[in-house]
């Protein structure tokens, strides 16, 4: 699949669900409106879009949410979608989860053929931990991330950076992730949808996080590897990779291989513009893929150029009314 402007779309991100067990201050407001359940595709309906992907050529799916691992019988996706990766048709079957149901599925997962996981964790402080997840258990969270390791699956850590909130233990998350041989990615704080607050209080140049981290760490720039937006470094006292995202100061559009998919099967062909497509009527019309294999072709050929995100200092209106839990980021 070829976009208008000659980028190749190979990686499909999968929310399978907008719920989650937290309510992250960056992320949501305390009392959110989720999507009906009747509007949400059946897990077998995710399967054949994932796996129409597939056949167009995408190489890589990410299952995502919310928090995927809340959606009732999740695993029962992952073994379907497994079975591209034992044909080969699927490079890698991945999932981001911020890791409190992981000790239980940990196990599962690493079965299936999932390799490696994204873990969002933004501290390593019990009570501040529970200060911006609003009612996350930080003990929960290790579980998981110990059940992962031991299940062989390799993880990687996301952190936000939050000003005032988690800014004096960036060193902190470097040598924990350092010596648990985790990657570590810092992710800047994107003005997507309403949190009950304001995100200028919140927002923090990683220049800022990069400027604060070399006072007691070297980090030598690593030529792009992973082909997603993050930059890596290596970390000379560690040895472990920290990347860094910004999608605010630095724009990594033109390199950008990947649309999204939420859970009532719509797709997003950009994560900062709000231009989708229904794959959901053409998915249920017919028992064929014809219909769904027409819309999404005739999706990618929207594909924008890129985002304008900015966090503006004026308004407080988020420039993508969305929260980052309907696509999954
Ligand atoms: N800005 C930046 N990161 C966000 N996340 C959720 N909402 C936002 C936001 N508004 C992060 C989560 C998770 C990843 C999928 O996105 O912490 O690590
Ligand atoms: Fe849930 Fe992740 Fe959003 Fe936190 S950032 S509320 S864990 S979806």
């Amino acid at each position: 699949m070829l976009d208008p402007f000659g980028r190749t779309v190979s990686y499909l991100r999968v929310s399978v669900t907008d719920r989650c067990d937290l309510r992250c201050v960056y992320c949501m407001s305390e009392d959110m409106t989720f999507v009906p359940r009747a509007e949400l595709l059946s897990l077998e309906e995710l399967d054949r879009v994932c796996s129409e992907f597939v056949a167009l050529g995408v190489k890589k799916l990410r299952i995502t949410g919310g928090e995927p691992l809340v959606r009732r019988n999740v695993m029962s996706l992952f073994d379907a979608l497994g079975r591209h990766l034992k044909t080969g048709a699927l490079d890698e079957l991945t999932l981001t989860t911020n890791g409190t149901h992981l000790a239980r599925y940990a196990a599962d997962l690493a079965r299936t053929g999932v390799k490696r996981v994204n873990i969002s964790l933004d501290t390593l402080r019990p009570d501040r931990f529970k200060a911006i997840t609003r009612w996350g258990d930080f003990a929960k969270v290790m579980d998981g991330i110990e059940a992962a390791t031991a299940a062989g699956l390799k993880v990687k850590i996301n952190a936000v950076a939050l000003k005032g909130i988690n800014d004096d233990e960036f060193d902190d998350l470097v040598a924990w992730c350092g010596a648990r041989g985790h990657d570590l990615v810092f992710i800047e704080v994107m003005p997507m949808g309403e949190i009950g607050g304001d995100r200028n209080d919140q927002y923090m140049p990683l220049s800022m996080v990069r400027a604060r981290l070399s006072q007691r760490f070297t980090l030598m720039p690593l030529a792009d590897t992973t082909g997603g937006p993050a930059r890596y470094t290596r970390c000379a006292e560690t040895g472990g990779r920290v990347g860094f995202i910004t999608p605010l100061t630095h724009n990594f559009c033109e390199s950008c291989n990947r649309v999204r998919l939420t859970c009532t099967g719509t797709l997003y062909m950009c994560l900062g513009q709000g231009d989708a497509a229904d794959l959901r009527t053409p998915l249920r019309r017919s028992e064929g893929n014809a219909l769904l294999r027409a819309a999404i072709l005739e999706a990618i050929s929207r594909k924008p150029k890129g985002h304008d995100f900015i966090i503006d200092r004026r308004s407080q209106t988020p420039a993508v009314p969305r929260h980052m839990s309907v696509t999954g980021g």
